[in-house]
């Protein structure tokens, strides 16, 4: 497939890979999918492309969210938002099972369809399933006028710029933000009040600057990912929010640092894997400040216990105690938000494994940047 792309978006921009110039890019490509669509005065978001009336949106009963690869992943966080700030049952899904499966669709629920090229095959062939079976879709895309995007009946574009590095990043973080935007329309149709509304507003508007103030520890960050390249398999941990988070940080350290990455809900370690522990096997634990952090704690002291090395991406505020763990502190946004500024680091930490381990960045073996056929 072809894509539009100017000469100054191939420039490197003095960066030594395109991932690296994207993830740095975030600040600002946050700032272009929030422009002109937070509305202060209703504590709302302003998604005029998704094409439904406030009776439509009120009128969904749940929601279903599909996506391949890292796009399935942050369709989960923003499952997990639609839940919390509009508290309709919603859910990911890979595309790929998805189509596979003949699915039950529903009339009263709404699909998203999440995709930053927009020409995946498994999400393009879901979003026609949905369709021929008089299902509502709408998408989440970056590629303007790409498959994905014509195919849907409304949507949200993602206004990230073109990516070209092959493990997705800016595009990943405006899905992120994006889920936040579609979470409030929602939840103000509903029971999310206008100051909660407005709480959220307020949070979404303070990314880009606590992004950048993420990057600004990329030298700490670099440090971590030489310690954690040099094990041959290692566990990325988290909880709820956290979850998909951990999820996305294995995908990208597979991706492209070529190393045995698995992610687990925290809480179901001791239910088999705590098994595989020790000093061979470090953890990457995602521990916000939130109503789980003590039972996070818990078990970063029972992995710790069993000699396995704990590296905590957390907020300022967790105390550790004598527990001995180096820490990526990353700044705290609303609790329904976190999952957006935790993934940051996790970009930088994968990046920076594979830097060390000389691997090509950009394009990783075996993989494409979309995979459009079968
Ligand atoms: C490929 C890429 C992944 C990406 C997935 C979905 O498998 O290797 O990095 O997450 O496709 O791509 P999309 O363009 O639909 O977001």
């Amino acid at each position: 497939t072809e894509i539009d792309i100017d000469a100054e978006d191939l420039d490197l921009g003095g960066h030594p890979h395109y991932m690296a110039k994207e993830i740095q890019e975030q600040p600002e490509s946050v700032e272009r999918i929030i422009r002109g669509r937070l509305d202060d005065r209703f504590g709302v978001a302003r998604l005029d492309g998704l094409n439904l009336t406030p009776r439509e949106l009120r009128g969904f009963a749940r929601v279903k969210i599909l996506g391949c690869g890292s796009a399935y992943y942050v369709g989960q966080i923003g499952a997990t938002m639609i839940e919390e700030l509009a508290r309709i049952p919603a859910d990911a899904e890979a595309a790929s099972e998805f189509r596979y499966r003949n699915p039950i669709i529903e009339a009263d629920t709404l699909y998203i369809a999440v995709s930053q090229s927009g020409e995946t095959i498994d999400t393009a062939f879901a979003v026609e399933e949905i369709k021929r079976k008089g299902g509502r879709v709408v998408g989440l895309v970056n590629v303007v006028g790409s498959t994905i995007a014509r195919a849907c009946e409304g949507g949200v574009y993602l206004h990230a710029g073109p990516e070209i590095a092959v493990a997705s990043t800016k595009a990943l973080t405006n899905m992120a933000v994006g889920f936040a935007l579609i979470a409030l329309a929602l939840g103000r149709v509903r029971d999310l009040s206008n100051a909660d509304g407005q709480r959220i507003i307020d949070a979404i508007r303070a990314l880009p600057g606590q992004i950048k103030s993420i990057l600004d520890f990329e030298p700490e960050i670099a440090e971590h990912a030489k310690t954690v390249a040099a094990a041959k398999s290692l566990f990325f941990v988290g909880r709820v929010r956290g979850y998909p988070v951990a999820r996305e940080g294995a995908q990208k350290f597979k991706e492209i640092s070529y190393r045995h990455a698995e992610a687990y809900q925290t809480s179901e370690l001791k239910h088999g894997p705590l098994a595989l522990i020790d000093e061979e096997l470090p953890t990457v634990a995602v521990v916000p400040r939130d109503e789980l952090t003590e039972r996070n704690l818990a078990a970063v002291q029972q992995i710790k216990a069993r000699g396995g090395a704990v590296l905590a991406v957390t907020h300022e505020g967790v105390d550790f105690g004598e527990l001995g763990v180096p820490r990526i502190v990353v700044p705290k946004t609303e609790p329904e938000l976190d999952p957006i500024l935790l993934t940051i680091p996790l970009q930088l930490l994968a990046y920076h494994a594979a830097l060390t381990l000389g691997y090509d960045i950009d394009k990783p073996r075996n993989l494409a940047k979309s995979v459009t056929v079968e």
